[in-house]
């Protein structure tokens, strides 16, 4: 059963999904993709070429040339990165590159997190959470993870996530969206651990009624 399991985790920015779906991968003894870190690689590749990042094609074109290494980067955390990595991921010809990507990753069973996880790359998954918290919880989250990195205001976070939601839900092709299949995990008041727990219930929970 596990050997073929895919899991979908999808949800904004510092909800807490990745380290739900890490925990979830770790849990089941599954490989983990966050995919977030696709978008930001090509972003960071986007950066240093000076691409023009509305340049659909030509962001493709790296999207295309995209390999395993570039998610070892230490840079793709970076606050500019996260922003770009939205703009980037707007482009329908950038998705439709990365998706192939991610489905040979999940082929055999994996946890992936991301926007479009549960609608769009593995509607099939046997369990598919949707991971949201409060704006200002969310920001004050991330504020602390960058701050720890980089001099950074609170606000600038703020304004950075509330763009890049706005960004990722107003998009034409594959936006963020909380799907009806999908069980909502609001973890605002949740501690990590209550957050994780949560979230494999609801797996478990899904696993069985399926
Ligand atoms: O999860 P993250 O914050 O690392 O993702 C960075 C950006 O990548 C996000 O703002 C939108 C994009 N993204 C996407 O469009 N689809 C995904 N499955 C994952 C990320």
């Amino acid at each position: 059963m596990t050997d073929t399991l895919t899991i979908a985790i999808d949800g904004p920015a510092a909800s807490g999904k990745g380290t739900i779906a890490r925990q979830i991968a770790s849990y089941f003894e599954l490989r983990h993709l966050d995919t977030g870190s696709l978008y930001r690689g090509v972003a960071a590749m986007v950066r240093d070429q000076g691409i023009f990042p509305t340049d659909g094609d030509a962001v493709a074109r790296i999207a295309d040339s995209l390999t395993i290494d570039v998610l070892e980067r230490d840079d793709l955390r970076d606050a500019g990165i996260g922003n770009l990595a939205s703009i980037v991921a707007a482009h329908p010809q950038v998705r439709e590159s990365l998706m192939q990507w991610q489905r040979n990753f999940a082929m055999g069973g994996a946890v992936l997190d991301g926007r479009d996880i549960g609608t769009v790359v593995l509607p099939d998954a046997n369990a598919k959470l949707f991971v949201t918290a409060e704006i200002d919880v969310r920001a004050a989250r991330r504020w602390r993870e960058l701050s720890a990195q980089e001099d950074i205001a609170y606000r600038t976070v703020l304004d950075s996530i509330e763009e890049r939601d706005r960004r990722d839900a107003e998009r034409s092709t594959a936006p963020m969206v909380h799907a009806e299949d999908t069980d909502l995990l609001d973890t605002t008041e949740m501690s990590i651990e209550q957050a994780v727990a949560e979230a494999l219930r609801l797996v478990n929970k899904q696993i069985k009624a399926a």
